[in-house]
């Protein structure tokens, strides 16, 4: 059965207090077990590890696609693993945009993570300029087909994707239910052409601008199972009612 996650993006954000208090808060919610992930920055790992307890599971929001050697400033993939990292974050649009990453890059980065078994978030999506050019499934089905080349998954918790518009990330703008779910259907098309049953079964989240008053109607839509969250996963009061959506 596909699985339902909850994925908070925290970005460069929260520090090692905020960290303290966003867990306590949470844990005096007492949350029923679930799908429930947090990325802090990679450096708060540790702490993110020890604060969490049981119903989190922590990762990181990037990777280096090489193995250890003379690659200065870069993250391990083999390190984030033995720190106790469950899964990473790769393709997110900041990462594209900013730093350049090519769908290529992307690729080598999803291999790399599978072989130190983290679980590859992988994201895709289109500009607003994209969008209005009517180009939206033309470039993330491109950006989903040059982001798996060669990437093998043999069961569903290996490997899951994100449809982030970029137009929707951090601009409360977000895209509505219908909108996103005729990207994941097409999404899960291609992921069934892929990978026959078990692209049936790969979780598809959406992201951008999710919040407490949005996210039912977005889970309802049958190809959305789950959502990446980057501003209201700061809050522990917005975080729980997101994961309490799930259930
Ligand atoms: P947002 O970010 O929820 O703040 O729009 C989502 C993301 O970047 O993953």
């Amino acid at each position: 059965m596909t699985q339902t996650y909850m994925i908070g993006n925290w970005k460069m954000n929260q520090g090692l207090k905020e960290i303290t208090s966003f867990f306590e808060e949470l844990k005096s919610k007492s949350l029923k077990p679930g799908n429930f992930w947090i990325a802090p920055q990679a450096i708060h790992l540790s702490q993110a590890l020890e604060l969490s307890g049981n119903n989190f599971k922590v990762g990181a929001q990037n990777c280096s696609e090489q193995n250890f050697g003379a690659f200065t400033g870069e993250i391990c993939a083999d390190s984030l693993k033995e720190l106790g990292a469950h899964f990473v974050i790769l393709g997110h649009s900041e990462r594209r945009s900013i730093y350049g990453e090519s769908d290529k890059l992307i690729n080598a980065k999803i291999k790399k993570a599978m072989v130190s078994k983290l679980v590859p978030v992988f994201c895709i999506g289109e500009t607003l300029e994209q969008r209005e050019a009517g180009k939206t499934m033309e470039i993330v089905l491109g950006q989903v087909k040059n982001g798996l080349e060669g990437v093998k998954p043999t069961r569903t918790d290996e490997l899951i994707l994100a449809y982030e518009p970029v137009w929707a990330i951090g601009t409360g703008k977000t895209a509505t239910a219908e909108q996103a779910e005729e990207v994941h259907t097409n999404i899960r098309k291609l992921l069934i052409e892929l990978y026959g049953a078990l692209g049936n079964e790969l979780s598809i989240l959406y992201g951008g601008s999710v919040k407490p008053s949005n996210v039912s109607e977005l889970l309802a839509m049958p190809n959305i199972n789950g959502a990446l969250v980057g501003g209201a996963s700061l809050k522990a009061e917005d975080f729980s009612h997101l994961c309490v959506a799930t259930y």
